[in-house]
């Protein structure tokens, strides 16, 4: 019943957004932002040498010999490693576009625009490193508990009883050590020996993408016992659903620390030393970002005209601060739409179309 349900709202969700997408207004269902496996696991090595493997500050860096080894390793030996990080900078993007989907800067991921954004280290770009890496290991960690990478044993680590003795560890735990590791490999290792500010905040930021998965874990049981009785209870660990790291990494967003290059060449610093060092688990950034009002190449703002707005909210995503003050125009669109729904023994479902106006906002 659940499934048809949200097979149900997903359609609804489609018919609305059709409208829209003939305006032109999403983007195609494109990509991760990271990582490009076709470049990564590149043959030849001509291309290996001179070509970043991943689309980073928008041109190519040369990969360190480790960072390359290691990585060919990945391609040659376990590919599937290199198919689920591909998947998990998916989610990641998918999920960046999710969260801002209402703001001035959506997390396009056109490259015009998310090249210019990892060319910097504004908050945006934080957010687009954190929520890649979180990606990243949540998906190697779902396909370790799947099976479907090798050498990827259940997390085993805890057992015996739980603190108040009222369960026991057992079951298949979600590996996100592994996950974790695996996201190490791929996205940090470039940048480990280096101290520039951007390395420092790139390692950081990753950090904290993959701590909002290692500390968010769930806890899932099971009961046994004669007729659903639960004389005994067996827990194991499972990652959170994705939205939640999203949500997590969202607020993480909006209190990110600025921070400056420490002293000692190594380490970043809060710019002000009133301000307390910032947490592992934090977002950090050094540029102030634009307000991404208007069309501009060099910081990859696309700008808001166009973008559909919320009149009568006050927030973000209310005309007045989403169209930068210029303005709005209204529209009348109708739009066709599931109704009338009806469920059918089993399990069928049979809907009407409506068609229904629908008043939308657009700035100017
Ligand atoms: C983001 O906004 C731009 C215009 O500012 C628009 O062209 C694009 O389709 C939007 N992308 C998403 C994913 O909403
Ligand atoms: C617009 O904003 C108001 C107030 O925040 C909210 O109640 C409403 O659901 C929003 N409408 C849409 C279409 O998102």
């Amino acid at each position: 019943m659940m499934d048809f349900m949200w097979i149900l709202i997903m359609s609804v969700i489609t018919a609305v957004a059709v409208p829209m997408c003939s305006g032109g207004l999403t983007d195609p269902p494109t990509s991760q932002l990271l990582i490009d496996p076709v470049r990564m696991c590149r043959k030849n090595r001509r291309n290996m040498k001179d070509s970043s493997n991943f689309i980073v500050h928008g041109n190519t860096v040369g990969m360190a010999h480790r960072h390359r080894r290691k990585v060919r390793s990945f391609c040659t030996k376990e590919p599937e490693i290199i198919r689920e990080a591909t998947r998990g900078a998916q989610i990641g993007t998918a999920e960046c576009q999710f969260q801002f989907r209402n703001r001035r800067w959506n997390c396009s991921s056109q490259p015009k625009s998310i090249r210019r954004i990892l060319d910097r280290d504004t908050r945006e770009t934080a957010f687009v490193h954190a929520i890649t890496s979180a990606g990243v290991t949540y998906a190697v960690t779902q396909a370790c508990s799947s099976g479907q990478i090798q050498d990827c044993p259940c997390d085993r680590t805890l057992n015996g009883k739980s603190a108040d003795g009222t369960w026991e560890w057992g079951g298949c735990g979600d590996n996100v050590h592994i996950g974790y590791e695996r996201s190490k490999d791929i996205l940090d290792i470039k940048y480990r020996r280096r101290s520039d500010i951007r390395s420092l905040l790139l390692l950081h930021n990753n950090e904290a993408g993959r701590m909002a998965v290692k500390t968010n874990m769930r806890l899932v049981c099971k009961c046994h016992g004669l007729s659903g009785s639960c004389t005994t209870k067996t827990c194991w660990q499972k990652v959170p659903p994705f939205r939640e790291i999203g949500e997590m990494l969202k607020v993480k967003f909006d209190g990110a620390a600025k921070v400056i290059p420490g002293n000692d060449g190594k380490s970043i610093i809060p710019w002000m030393p009133t301000i307390k060092p910032p947490e592992k688990e934090d977002l950090v950034y050094f540029d102030e970002s634009q307000d991404f009002c208007r069309m501009d190449r060099k910081s990859g703002s696309l700008g808001t005209p166009g973008r559909q707005c919320n009149a009568t909210s006050i927030g973000v995503d209310g005309c007045d601060l989403l169209c930068c003050g210029r303005g709005y125009t209204r529209r009348v669109v109708k739009v066709k739409e599931y109704c009338r729904c009806k469920f059918q023994w089993c399990c069928d479902v049979h809907c009407d179309t409506c068609i229904k106006r629908k008043v939308i906002y657009t700035c100017r």
